[in-house]
């Protein structure tokens, strides 16, 4: 990345810039950093870039990870350049700035005005990892209390450990801040509680709500998180559609299983409540399978055997909705989330919010998504959910 303009004309960095550009300069103490967002009326460089001290041959290097939307760049830069190498980031327009210590995180945030506010959490970690070759931490204790406390046998826990992996490969930053984790349609909570369990390690002070209607698995569920002495967790009944969300954005919402439209609800909840990143494995999927009598030119074959037509319900379904994210300024993919020896829904849609919006892309998702509604005759849940399928693609 360019430093911009020579060091010496530009205005002096503020107080808070410094605050952070000194902890990560800080050879002992520093553990890593994310930069992301943009100023107002800015344009940074690239979408996010992570800071990690490295130990090389040649001495502590900071790993600077670029991350442009797509690839992610890796460069390793002196240590000792490592402060002004944060003041240049910031200058160049990013709004956002979380940086862990061992003595304590830093999050800094610049207002709609441009000024700049840092603000101090507990340590999010207590050591620091120097290593070229990072080893990933440990995902499931087997041995973890709530495994046994909810009585998972060994398909659920083969599932948990596929959705932590999951988890971890796909969220966009470090751990650091205390997330907000929001499982609708918890149903029995294993998944619930694994995500909690992981996050109370890399992201203490992390808050999870779990929904569902069934009064009778909220107070069991309730009980088991209290005798594990989890007073971060709150189960909570009542339906998808309804449910108070809280109030500022969930940094993660889930929905695994939940039935039929279910998901549906789900996703567009999480749509409108601006959450960073959505996991949704769907369940049974009913709603196209019903409006799936007809078929665009030479493609009859497909709606006329029952099973047949079935799976293309599905795979409509999930490919609509992959889209119709993809135009709320979502990156979305589809994968698969346990193998198919375990069961046939083993789809899962990873949606991750753009830190910056991508009109092109979300375009271009808005137009798949009309283009193969309208080629087979379908109105999607998900598009009546959120007021999507008229002319104009959502602003
Ligand atoms: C198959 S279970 C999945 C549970 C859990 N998410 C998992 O993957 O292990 C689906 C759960 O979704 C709940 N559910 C379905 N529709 C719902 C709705 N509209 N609102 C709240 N919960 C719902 C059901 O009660 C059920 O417990």
């Amino acid at each position: 990345m360019s430093p911009g303009p020579d060091r010496a004309d530009r205005p002096s960095p503020p107080d808070e810039w410094r605050r952070v550009a000194a902890a990560v300069a800080d050879r002992e103490r520093f553990v890593s950093a994310t930069i992301s967002g943009a100023r107002r009326g800015a344009h940074p460089p690239a979408e996010r870039v992570t800071l990690r001290p490295v130990e090389l041959r040649a001495g502590l290097h900071l790993q600077v990870s670029t991350f442009d939307g797509d690839t992610t760049d890796v460069a390793n830069v002196a240590f000792d350049a490592a402060s002004d190498r944060v003041i240049d980031l910031l200058g160049s327009g990013y709004a956002s700035m979380y940086v862990r210590t061992l003595d304590g995180d830093l999050q800094l945030r610049h207002s709609k005005k441009g000024a700049p506010h840092v603000t101090r959490h507990r340590p999010s970690t207590d050591h620091v990892d120097t290593s070229h070759d990072r080893r990933k931490p440990r995902l499931l204790d087997p041995e973890a209390p709530f495994l046994t406390a909810v009585g998972a046998d060994r398909a659920k826990r083969r599932q948990v450990e596929r959705f932590l992996e999951i988890l971890t490969h796909t969220w966009p930053d470090e751990w650091g801040p205390p997330l907000r984790v929001v499982d609708l349609g918890c149903g029995s909570g294993v998944l619930t509680m694994a995500t909690h369990h992981l996050l109370r390690e890399v992201a203490p002070g992390s808050t999870t709500l779990g929904i569902d209607t069934k009064a009778a698995l909220m107070e069991r569920l309730t009980g088991v998180v209290a005798d594990l002495g989890w007073d971060d967790i709150e189960l909570r009944v009542g339906t998808i559609a309804d449910a108070d969300l809280g109030p500022r954005a969930p940094d993660l919402v889930l929905a695994l299983h939940a039935c039929d439209t279910a998901t549906d609800d789900a996703l567009a909840r999480a749509i409108e409540a601006d959450a960073r990143v959505i996991l949704a494995a769907p369940c049974c999927q009913h709603d196209l399978q019903a409006q799936l009598d007809r078929a665009p030119p030479g493609l009859d074959p497909l709606v006329r055997h029952g099973i047949v037509r079935e799976r293309l319900g599905d795979l409509l379904t999930d490919t609509l909705r992959a889209e119709i994210l993809r135009a709320h300024g979502y990156r979305t993919d589809v994968i698969e989330f346990v193998s198919t020896e375990h069961t046939a829904k083993n789809l899962l849609i990873r949606a991750v919010r753009r830190d910056r919006r991508d009109p092109v892309d979300a375009d271009a998702g808005a137009t798949a998504a009309r283009e193969l509604a309208a080629a087979w005759g379908v109105e999607p849940a998900l598009a009546r959910r959120v007021g999507f399928g008229g002319p104009d693609p959502p602003g």
